[in-house]
């Protein structure tokens, strides 16, 4: 029987730490962060998390600008908002929600946000600073994942840490927080070649593969801590994760289900990233 780590009551304390230090900024400093949202097109799913992106400003005390573009939108008007949004004293952050229609090139949008704003962590700036381990931001998927892990205080150091899925924005960079705090890391893929007998070797096992009920009991080792990334859906139409969490339960020691796991984390590290560009942008850190 494995522990369910709840991502609803750990993000519920992120967010209420961001709230107070906001607060506190605010009496003090006279600063409201100012989180900007950039929408192009009509996708629902974009939508549904642009809305709910809006929300957790509001629910924190900053101050949130939504920026909703029609599907026709040219590059070049986007990347003229983008720089527009870069120069306003009153905006901290600029998310702009992927995936964008394909004759905008993603990242030429994501280079032009300047890296102090890049709330999502997605400029090749942040990437970098992420690899040598000097960062004030981290991608809110991953940075997500490590505040649950370190919600149950589960040690890292020396452990075997397992990740599936090489994306830029999870796979790669959930690697690279593991391997910092001194896990012993693989990157597993489609490509690789005999998967279970990897993540068979996983005390922390990642999946972030976008493949519903991927992850099935007999590819978890007795005791492991599991991790789903995925938003996925099953043959009925219903949310599920990457892990098939009727097998992996009883199995492993800590897991988190899907939903109320990591979803709730991303906008909570969003929320901490636009705090943290707001101090630093002011001078506070
Ligand atoms: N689309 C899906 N997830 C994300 C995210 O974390 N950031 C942005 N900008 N777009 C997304």
């Amino acid at each position: 029987m494995a522990k369910i780590i709840s991502g609803k009551i750990v993000s519920q304390r992120v967010r209420d730490d961001v709230k107070r230090e906001t607060e506190s900024i605010k009496a003090k400093n006279g600063i409201v962060p100012g989180l900007a949202v950039v929408i192009v097109g009509d996708d629902p799913a974009s939508r549904v998390y642009v809305n709910n992106k809006k929300k957790a400003c509001a629910e924190v005390g900053f101050k949130s600008e939504e920026y909703a573009l029609s599907a026709e939108t040219t590059q070049e008007e986007l990347i003229a908002l983008v720089k527009k949004l870069n120069a306003s004293p009153e905006i901290n952050g600029i998310l702009v929600q992927l995936p964008l229609p394909k004759h905008i090139n993603e990242k030429a949008v994501i280079e032009a946000i300047s890296p102090e704003k890049d709330v999502d962590a997605f400029h090749v700036s942040n990437v970098g600073r992420i690899m040598i381990g000097d960062y004030h931001f981290l991608p809110c998927t991953p940075a997500g994942v490590m505040e649950l892990i370190h919600s149950e205080n589960i040690e890292i150091c020396g452990k075997n840490c397992v990740v599936i899925g090489r994306s830029n924005i999870v796979g790669k960079p959930m690697a690279m927080l593991l391997l910092h705090e001194n896990g012993t890391v693989t990157i597993t893929h489609s490509r690789t070649k005999n998967l279970s007998e990897i993540t068979r070797n996983a005390d922390i096992l990642v999946a972030a593969v976008g493949k519903p009920k991927f992850v099935t009991g007999d590819m978890v080792k007795n005791g492991a801590v599991v991790i789903d990334v995925g938003m996925d859906r099953d043959e009925n139409g219903k949310l599920c994760g990457d892990v098939d969490f009727d097998s992996v339960e009883p199995k492993a020691s800590y897991i988190t289900p899907v939903p109320g796991g990591v979803g709730p984390m991303t906008i909570a590290m969003l929320m901490k990233n636009t705090l943290m560009a707001a101090k630093i942008q002011n001078g506070l850190i």
